[in-house]
């Protein structure tokens, strides 16, 4: 089987399995920044381009977004999330986004806040402060807990809680073994595909469980109740519960695992790059809030607080690379893309591209300073998509994200178990493989 970039100058000649194998992010991104921000990709008779440049992401995700449905790559992750608000395309997504969108607003980010510092407040003072913890495993459960409680209050308790946990953990590995496998077709027998779909089958089935109760048990005013309730303002209709199951399963797996991913890459930045801008954060933060929990009233003060977070972000987009397949033939920039490709859209390329960010391996949360140069933030820079299919829970994880970064450097003195640089891992989102041991000291708290 032949395996070829078809013609970046850097990589000409190169095999491009072992590297797609190895790290898909880094070998896609590669491969379009070397070839003008469009690189064509060969895996035997399957075709991928890789598509980076600012000018094309925007007529592929804005201006000839119509031309582009999220395409053959995404039917084994279908398999999961069935047609949920992610997966969806065409009329059902248009009215899937409608009825939803609303839903999204009454979650208030006031609720959402309270949930999360909550949350830390509980899981932080029970930290084993002698050994390293992992802030990565740490985040995860954290968030977890927060969705679920934005999608269905605390209705379901602790032994569910953990179950969905398990669960979904089984689900993102299923998915990530198969990933490589999305290519192909689904006849194409491939390891672990029967354990990925039991997994799935399995969530699917608790979620159907959690949605037959609250309709026996009445309303509680959360996510799903909204849910259930919304009615599509043309014809009335209201959701099956299939496709409530869908939207809750496609929630909840793209809810939890982006936010905490996030967060751990600028926690590691901060430490492992930037201490001084961690110094800079926490003067920010103990000027601001003195000894005080932080609320979401608090966070138009924190500007750097903000500046940390975009930064991180653009370093490592939780979703570094996602899909899309051409329906007709379109141009981009010299280049023609017949009818029926498959599309790689890679912010994490985008982000890292020269002729946009300066120094683009380096973490400056002062690119997002109100006095830098806007143009590539305007331009280059979309980690949380762009045009209609933008992400949906940007506000909600924002929220989080913030107020998790405050809490943390309010309250802890933190230094990384290892010198080693973190490598990322691919499957869907792109965490440090090895999470991020950390050593978390309490901090004497500052005075009011
Ligand atoms: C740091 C955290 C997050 C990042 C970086 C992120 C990123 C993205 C991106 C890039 C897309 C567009 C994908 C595409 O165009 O194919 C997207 C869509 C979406 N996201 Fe997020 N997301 C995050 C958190 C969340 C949260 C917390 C939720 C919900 C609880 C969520 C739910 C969704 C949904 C439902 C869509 C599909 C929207 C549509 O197609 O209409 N995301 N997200």
């Amino acid at each position: 089987m032949t395996t070829t970039i078809s013609s970046p100058k850097r990589l000409r000649g190169v095999r491009l399995l072992p590297a797609l194998a190895r790290d898909p992010v880094e070998a896609c991104t590669r491969a379009a920044l070397a070839d003008g921000g469009l690189a064509r990709l060969r895996i035997g008779p399957i075709q991928v381009y890789v598509v980076s440049h600012p000018d094309y992401i925007r007529r592929v995700l804005v201006t000839n977004a119509g031309n582009y449905t999220k395409g053959r790559i995404m039917d084994g992750i279908r398999v999961a999330l069935g047609s949920g608000l992610f997966t969806a395309d065409g009329a059902l997504w248009k009215q899937q986004r409608r009825l939803m969108q609303p839903a999204f607003a009454h979650t208030q980010r006031d609720h959402v806040a309270s949930v999360t510092v909550d949350a830390w407040q509980r899981r932080m003072s029970g930290w084993e402060t002698s050994g390293p913890v992992d802030l990565l495993a740490e985040f995860m459960s954290l968030n977890v807990e927060v969705i679920l409680d934005v999608l269905f209050s605390t209705s379901i308790g602790p032994d569910r809680t953990r179950r969905l946990l398990d669960l979904s953990d089984a689900v993102f590995a299923g998915m990530a073994k198969q990933l490589p496998a999305f290519v192909l077709p689904g006849w194409v027998p491939v390891p672990g595909r029967g354990r990925y779909r039991q997994a799935v089958a399995d969530l699917g089935a608790e979620i159907h469980a959690i949605i037959d109760e609250r309709r026996a048990e009445g309303p509680r005013g959360d996510l799903l109740d909204s849910l259930l309730e919304a009615r599509d303002p043309e014809s009335g209709e209201t959701m099956s519960d299939q496709q409530i199951r869908d939207e809750i399963f496609t929630l909840f797996m793209a809810g939890y695992e982006s936010t905490a991913t996030s967060v751990t890459w600028t926690c590691y930045l901060l430490l492992a790059r930037r201490p001084d801008a961690l110094g800079r954060l926490r003067e920010e933060i103990d000027r601001v809030l003195g000894g005080r929990v932080p609320a979401v009233a608090d966070l138009d003060q924190l500007p750097y607080l903000g500046q940390v977070v975009a930064e991180g972000l653009r370093l490592y987009p939780a979703f570094p690379m996602y899909f899309r397949s051409a329906t007709e033939a379109d141009q981009l920039g010299e280049r023609t893309i017949p009818a029926g490709a498959q599309l790689i859209v890679s912010p994490y390329a985008t982000h890292r591209d020269p002729d946009y960010w300066p120094n683009p391996e380096e973490f400056d949360p002062e690119r997002f300073s109100p006095e830098a140069d806007s143009r590539a933030r305007r331009t280059a820079y979309y980690p949380f998509g762009m045009g209609q299919r933008r992400c949906i829970g940007e506000p909600m994880s924002l929220t989080i994200a913030l107020l998790t970064l405050a809490a943390l450097t309010q309250r802890f003195e933190l230094t990384l178990a290892t010198d080693r640089p973190a490598r990322g891992r691919y499957a869907m989102t792109y965490q440090p493989r090895n999470g991020l041991p950390t050593y978390v000291t309490p901090r004497g708290q500052p005075a009011e």
